[in-house]
C-alpha cells in the first residue's frame, strides 16, 4: 500500500426529515445565501422545507445553477454575495449546485485576479479563504457533498475544468433519500453510472495490496449493481434509494482513494464531450471507460480480472477471454440502466475525436496511472467508441 494522509471533515445528516436540522449546524446570526438550480426543488418540496428550516435566519436566494455550472453564473452569484455581505452558504441540489458552490465561495475571497485562474492557472494559484457552506443534496452521483472537488465550465472558451482545495469542503451535508424519489430516470441512471466509474477511476489500475481499499470499492461496486436496476423499476423504494445514495457519497469521498494508484483518464476525456458537445457527464463516461479498458487491458490486466471475478462472479480458465468479459460485463451493465455508450448513439464521429485530439495535443496531458495516455492515446480510445 502507498503512503497516504487523509482527512475527511464533513459532517452527514443522513435520513428522512433531517433537512430541518441544518438550523443546528449555522450560526442563528449568519447571513445565508441559498443558492439552487433550475427549480427542481420547488417541486418536490425542498425548497418549502428549507424555507419552513430557515424562518428565524436573515436569508436571500439565488437560482438558475445549470448542470454542467457555467463560470459566468456563478460570477453573478459572487456578486450578490458582496452586495448583500453573505456570511454562509446553503447550496440545495446535485453534484452542478454544489460544485457551482465551492467554486463561487472561493471566488468571493479570491484577490489574486480573475477567479477562473482557480481553475485555469493550478498549482500556480493558491486558494487561502473561502465562505462556509452547508448542502442539502438532491440527486446522489457525484459526491461532491463529501469532497473537496469541483468542476466547473467557462460557456465562452467551452471549456471544462477542475479544481480541489481543503477549503471547499462543505461544513455539513443532509442526504435525505426521500428528496431523490422525484428524479426523472434517466438522473437516476446518471448518477448510478458517476458512482460506478468513480469507483473504477480509484481501483482499476494495478494492484498495490490495498485489499481494505479494495474490497470496499468491489462493495459499492455490487451496490451499484443490484441496487441501481431496481431504483429504475421501483422508484419510490427507500430503501434503495438510501443504498444508492450512501453508495455514491462513498465512492467519492476520499476513503477508497487511500494508498492505491488512481487513474481519471476516463473522466478527463469524458468532460471534453462535455464541454463540446453538452452530453451529461455519466453519459460520457459510459462512452470513453469501456475504450479506456480495451486500450490498457495490459497495464490493467490484473484488476480488470480481479473485477471479473469479484464484482461480476465471472470464471474462465482463458484470462484473454475473462479480460474481455469483464470489459463486456461493465458495458452491459451501462444498457442495463439504459445509457448509451457509443459516439455514434450521440451522432459523434471522427471530427469528434480530432477535436478532442487537437484539444489533448495542445494542452500535452499526460492521463491515467502511469501517465501514458496522451493524445494519440486518447484519440486510440475515441476510435474503440465510434
Ligand atoms: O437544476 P434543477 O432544476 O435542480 O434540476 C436538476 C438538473 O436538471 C435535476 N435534479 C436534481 N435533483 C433533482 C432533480 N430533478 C428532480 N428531482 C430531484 N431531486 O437533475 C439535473 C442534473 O443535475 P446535476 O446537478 O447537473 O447532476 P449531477 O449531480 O450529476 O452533477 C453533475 C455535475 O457534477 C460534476 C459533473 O462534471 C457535472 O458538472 N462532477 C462533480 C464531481 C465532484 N465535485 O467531485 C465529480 C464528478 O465526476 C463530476 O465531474
Ligand atoms: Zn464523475
Amino acid at each position: 500500500m502507498n503512503n497516504f494522509a487523509f482527512v475527511n471533515p464533513v459532517k452527514i445528516l443522513f435520513g428522512k426529515n433531517m433537512i430541518s436540522e441544518i438550523t443546528k449546524e449555522i450560526p442563528s446570526h449568519y447571513k445565508v445565501l441559498v443558492i439552487y438550480g433550475g427549480g427542481s426543488i420547488k417541486k418536490n418540496g425542498v425548497y418549502d422545507q428549507v424555507k419552513n428550516a430557515l424562518k428565524d435566519y436573515q436569508w436571500f436566494e439565488f437560482s438558475g445553477i445549470e448542470p454542467n455550472p457555467h463560470y459566468e453564473t456563478c460570477m453573478q452569484a459572487v456578486e450578490v454575495i458582496k452586495q448583500k455581505n453573505i456570511d454562509y452558504i446553503l447550496a440545495v441540489g446535485g453534484g452542478s449546485v454544489i460544485d457551482a458552490t465551492k467554486f463561487i465561495v472561493a471566488a468571493a475571497c479570491f484577490e489574486e485576479g480573475d477567479p477562473w485562474r482557480i481553475l485555469a492557472d493550478k498549482p500556480n494559484v493558491v486558494i487561502n479563504k473561502a465562505l462556509p457552506f452547508g448542502t442539502i443534496l438532491t440527486l446522489s452521483a457525484t459526491a461532491s457533498e463529501m469532497n473537496a472537488g469541483a468542476v466547473i465550465t467557462k460557456k465562452e472558451t467551452l471549456e471544462k475544468l477542475s479544481f480541489s482545495s481543503s477549503l471547499v469542503y462543505p461544513k455539513f451535508s443532509v442526504l435525505d433519500p426521500s428528496v431523490t424519489f422525484t428524479l426523472p430516470p434517466v438522473q437516476i441512471s446518471n448518477g448510478v453510472i458517476d458512482s460506478f466509474v468513480h469507483v473504477i477511476e480509484q481501483y482499476l489500475t494495478y494492484p498495490v495490496n490495498g485489499l481494505l481499499q479494495d474490497f470496499m470499492a468491489e462493495s459499492i461496486l455490487k451496490v451499484l449493481i443490484i441496487d441501481g436496476p431496481k431504483a429504475l423499476k421501483d422508484p419510490l423504494n427507500y430503501d434503495i434509494r438510501a443504498n444508492l445514495m450512501w453508495a455514491s457519497t462513498w465512492a467519492l469521498n476520499g476513503w477508497i482513494a487511500c494508498g492505491v494508484p488512481q487513474d481519471w483518464s476516463t473522466h478527463l476525456i469524458g468532460h471534453e464531450l462535455t464541454a463540446f458537445y453538452g452530453i451529461d457527464h455519466a453519459q460520457t463516461l459510459a462512452i470513453v471507460l469501456p475504450g479506456v479498458m480495451k486500450l490498457q487491458k495490459e497495464e490493467k490486466k490484473e484488476k480488470i480480472l480481479r473485477l471479473g471475478r469479484e464484482v461480476f462472479s465471472l470464471q474462465s480458465d482463458s484470462t484473454e477471454e475473462l479480460i474481455n468479459d469483464s470489459i463486456t460485463a461493465v458495458e452491459s451493465f451501462f444498457h442495463s440502466m439504459n445509457i448509451k455508450t457509443r459516439l455514434s448513439d450521440y451522432n459523434l464521429g471522427d471530427d469528434a475525436i480530432q477535436k478532442i485530439y487537437d484539444r489533448m495535443e495542445k494542452r500535452e496531458w499526460k492521463l491515467g496511472e502511469h501517465k501514458n495516455i496522451t493524445a494519440n492515446e486518447v484519440k486510440k480510445i475515441l476510435e474503440l467508441r465510434k
